[in-house]
């Protein structure tokens, strides 16, 4: 039986998506008791679901395509053009096996040891200074550690510029004005600077470290047999590079709940590491990072009553399914224990997407995320002593992507 959606009115809420952000979704599923609804969203009619069966919809291949979702300024800055991001069907999976065949266990050691070894550098050097912002800290540290894991060459006086760069294309897509312009900016300079690099490995002016980023990109070859183009080539690229630099976020968040949480981060001495990875699966579920993701309705198809239509645009909302009251129980506590029984589930708990890794459009670093994320933790538990002095810790749930307001701000920091 066919029955109306629950429909928001008006000509569009683009504005009340920007004002309320991470919380948009959830606050009209509350009102319509519904965890589908329609709105208008960019000029368009848009669905907008949460929870795990909208997950589990969402992640339908036969049902979802990306072509067209993503919109041009999320594509201008954060993505690049003709990413795996924009892919559907084989074009996509065999796209997608070339990511995944960098996140070996071999691989997933080498980003930790990296974290480690650039963690030890910081916190000495942190030890020189009066106060450091763990944001802009981390993400200079995971600009190295990006670099050396994927064969990328970066000379210590480049690192502060090509921080920038990367931090910008993340930082960007949901402005206006200064920072949206400055995100297309760093995305023009990024993608020139890769793609150069790029070129030299195909010309034998430059070896790439063998199985590295660099090396699999550059002499990747698509169903045709033929090396992607070079803009392409530097598009992924980057998409290895970049979110490895916005892994910071998470930091600063991370930081934020050893501050705020010491009877939490008492559990922690000792770095157990199913411990460090139980705080940081609660870091990633409780902390407000990426919002949605979006697709378009493949064909016709009625579920639950509701009709959708093809190529209606679907947003999947991330952060409400990760706060769902019926998911989790006091969705609202951070409460890191919560994993110690957890079974897992592909479409409960889906801060980097959900669904399967290999033939979905889930996030292709989240193994990567994970590593860099426990030995960050570690350090900032365990390894260092340091002062917090008093600054505005809170973040907006409407600034995507949030961010606690302070960057986090340590001061007399010793290693332990
Ligand atoms: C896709 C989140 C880190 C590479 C995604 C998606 C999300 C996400 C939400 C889209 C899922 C979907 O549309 O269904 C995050 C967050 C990260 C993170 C919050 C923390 C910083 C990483 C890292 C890498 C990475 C470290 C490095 C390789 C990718 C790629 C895709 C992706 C290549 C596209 C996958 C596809 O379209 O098949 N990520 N990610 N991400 N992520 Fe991440």
């Amino acid at each position: 039986e066919n029955r109306p959606m629950p429909a928001e009115e008006g000509l569009d809420h683009s504005l009340a998506f920007l004002k309320e952000g991470y919380l948009y979704i959830t606050n009209r599923t509350l009102g319509f008791q519904s965890d589908v609804f329609e709105t208008r969203l960019l000029g368009e009619r848009t669905i907008c679901m949460r929870g795990e069966e909208a997950a589990r919809l969402f992640y339908d291949e036969d049902k979802f395509i990306r072509f067209g979702a993503a919109p041009k300024r999320v594509i201008k800055t954060l993505f690049g053009e003709n990413g795996v991001q924009t892919l559907d069907g084989e074009a996509h999976r065999h796209r997608k096996a070339m990511f995944m065949s960098l996140m070996s266990d071999d691989a997933m050691q080498r980003i930790r040891e990296l974290t480690r070894k650039y963690w030890e550098i910081a916190a000495k050097n942190f030890e020189t200074r009066k106060e450091v912002e763990i944001y802009e800290e981390a993400k200079e540290l995971l600009c190295r550690v990006a670099c050396e894991w994927a064969g990328v060459p970066l000379e210590p006086e480049e690192v502060r510029e090509k921080t920038g760069w990367l931090g910008a294309l993340f930082e960007s897509p949901a402005s206006i004005g200064i920072t949206y312009m400055k995100g297309r900016n760093a995305r023009t300079k990024a993608e020139s600077w890769v793609s150069g690099l790029i070129e030299d490995v195909r010309a034998n002016r430059f070896t790439a470290p063998e199985h590295s980023a660099l090396a699999v990109i550059s002499f990747h070859r698509d169903l045709n047999g033929q090396l992607l183009d070079l803009k392409t080539a530097a598009v992924e690229m980057l998409n290895i590079i970049r979110p490895i630099v916005a892994v910071s976020i998470y930091i600063a968040f991370t930081a934020l709940a050893v501050i705020q949480q010491p009877e939490e981060r008492e559990k922690l001495a000792g770095s157990d590491e199913v411990r460090l990875g139980h705080f940081i699966q609660e870091v990633r579920r409780f902390y407000p990072f990426f919002p949605v993701t979006a697709a378009r309705v493949a064909e016709d198809f009625v579920w639950k009553g509701y009709r959708f239509e093809q190529g209606t645009l679907t947003m999947l909302d991330l952060y409400g399914t990760n706060h769902h009251p019926d998911l989790w129980d006091k969705p609202e506590k951070f409460m890191p224990d919560r994993f110690h029984h957890w079974r897992g589930s592909p479409f409960r708990f889906i801060p980097q997407g959900g669904g399967d890794h290999d033939t979905g459009h889930r996030c292709a670093g989240e193994w990567l995320t994970l590593e860099i994320m426990k030995e960050s933790l570690d350090f900032l538990a365990n390894r260092m002593s340091y002062d917090v002095p008093q600054q505005d810790l809170s973040y907006s749930f409407s600034d995507i992507p949030s961010l606690p307001h302070s960057n986090i701000v340590i001061q007399n920091v010793r290693s332990v």
